[in-house]
């Protein structure tokens, strides 16, 4: 039985279907509002919006709860493997033994850049940041490989998740090598996903790094704790720019832009920077509480709060966990994890976070994994960028594929001078 939602305005009244999710999700369908009643619907932040129907990625919020293609998160990270889960989110299912060695060899056959987007790199600054950097590269790949945009979709577009998969890696630690002055380091055919990474980043010409297990398996699950989050701001980001048409690697390189802020995947900058700046003394852990409550203080406690989450992030439980267990077995003490805790629990205890139900996010005790890792603190929002890949490749395909697709174009309420107003003030001047 189909439901209906009614709205009312003057003596007009409209009926509209409300369409259920299979999580039982519902939503009032008002694609013909406009058309029948000349209003359009006002929420300038998507509060309430759902723009897609999407079978990719469930969150209840209220509960805490985080699935990839049904999947529980936890259950994804008992015996974590990045490329496995990429698959999953990108093509739907587990991949079966034939699709994951092939997806295996296609990502260790792409992990090369181009010779001379190589010496790209070379024309940004020392000081470029690695987000600019990396945004641009991505862009770069479709110069580079245009033949992939032209030929047969569905028969490509398991090769062009590969490239782009395999190269954000090489991507990501060529940019770092740049800002570092240090060499090149080309991916190893015989590596796996991350330990190829970790070789690229911190191997050297005459010393080759070798990961740690636990290390690998840390950054396994760190991935795929970022793999995908349904409709946060950059896979929008990636959809809207996808509903032109452009393509995957442009509104990849998009969605690395929109990351790339203190209120989204920069955030697990920022998080680290407010943990050093209260262990440099500059601030108490209750100093910074108190002034993270101030609305003018331009302050918030970093990591903290969500837009869905209205509970324990299930992905910061998962982390919390794992920074104990990764800095025990690296036998690293970092007062940085000590102090996360304490913020943790002082907010915890404050009835200004409890009453708008604020709780630690996916960036909290990130960044306390990557350090331990080695990783440096400007990277860690290009590691969140490798981890979101599949999520945003996921969205674009998925996207692509429905065939009532428009091209993304919201309204607005326009508020600006009128003919006559505007007359008024070009007569004042
Ligand atoms: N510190 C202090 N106050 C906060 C915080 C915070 N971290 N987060 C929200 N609030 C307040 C907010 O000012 C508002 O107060 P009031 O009701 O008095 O006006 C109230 O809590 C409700 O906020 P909201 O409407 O739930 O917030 P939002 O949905 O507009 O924003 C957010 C969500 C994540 C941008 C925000 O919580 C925030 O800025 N957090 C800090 C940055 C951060 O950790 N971002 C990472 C998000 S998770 C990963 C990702 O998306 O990349």
């Amino acid at each position: 039985m189909t439901d209906f939602a009614s709205i009312k305005y003057g003596e007009k009244e409209w009926i509209y279907p409300i369409i259920e999710g299979s999580e039982g999700e519902r939503a009032i369908d008002i694609s013909e509002l406009r058309s029948d009643s000349g209003l359009v619907a006002y929420d300038p932040s998507y509060s309430n919006f759902a723009v897609c129907k999407s079978a990719i990625t469930y969150i209840d919020g209220e509960s805490g709860i985080l699935r990839y293609r049904g999947i529980p998160i936890e259950e994804l990270v008992k015996r974590p493997d990045f490329v496995e889960v990429a698959w999953l989110l990108i093509f739907g299912h587990k991949p079966e033994k034939d699709e994951r060695e092939r997806f295996r060899k296609r990502l260790t056959k792409n992990a090369h850049l181009p010779e001379r987007m190589r010496h790209h790199f070379e024309g940004f600054p020392a000081t470029a940041h690695p987000m600019a950097v990396t945004s641009a590269m991505i862009n770069a790949l479709s110069c580079f490989y245009p033949e992939l945009f032209n030929s047969e979709w569905d028969v490509e577009f398991e090769e062009i998740s590969a490239e782009l998969i395999s190269k954000i890696r090489t991507i990501a630690a060529y940019a770092y090598r740049r800002s570092k002055g240090l060499p090149y380091i080309y991916p190893d055919p015989k590596l796996r996903y991350c330990a190829n990474f970790l070789h690229m980043l911190f191997s050297m010409p005459y010393d080759q790094y070798v990961a740690d297990p636990e290390i690998e398996d840390a950054l396994n699950l760190l991935f795929i704790l970022h793999a995908d989050h349904e409709q946060n701001c950059s896979t929008s980001t990636v959809r809207i720019v996808g509903s032109s048409q452009a393509n995957l690697f442009a509104s990849c390189a998009a969605g690395v832009c929109a990351l790339w802020g203190r209120l989204h995947g920069g955030a697990n900058v920022a998080v680290m920077e407010m943990l050093q700046q209260i262990h440099d003394g500059e601030l108490t852990v209750k100093q910074y509480i108190e002034k993270a409550k101030q609305k003018d203080s331009g302050c918030k406690l970093m990591g903290f709060g969500h837009r869905i989450y209205k509970n324990y992030d299930p992905r910061a439980r998962i982390l919390k966990a794992s920074c104990h267990r990764v800095l025990q077995k690296l036998q690293i003490s970092d007062p940085l994890l000590d102090i996360a805790l304490q913020l943790e629990e002082a907010a915890l205890e404050d009835p200004y976070f409890t009453e708008r139900k604020l709780y630690p996010n996916v960036d909290f005790y990130s960044g306390i994994i990557f350090r331990a890792i080695g990783i440096p603190t400007d990277m860690f929002t290009v590691m969140f960028v490798i981890g979101r890949l599949p999520g945003w490749i996921a969205h674009w395909h998925e996207q692509r594929e429905d065939p009532t697709l428009r091209i993304a174009r919201p309204r607005q309420i326009y508020t600006g001078p009128t003919p006559t107003s505007g007359q008024n003030c070009a007569e004042k001047i």
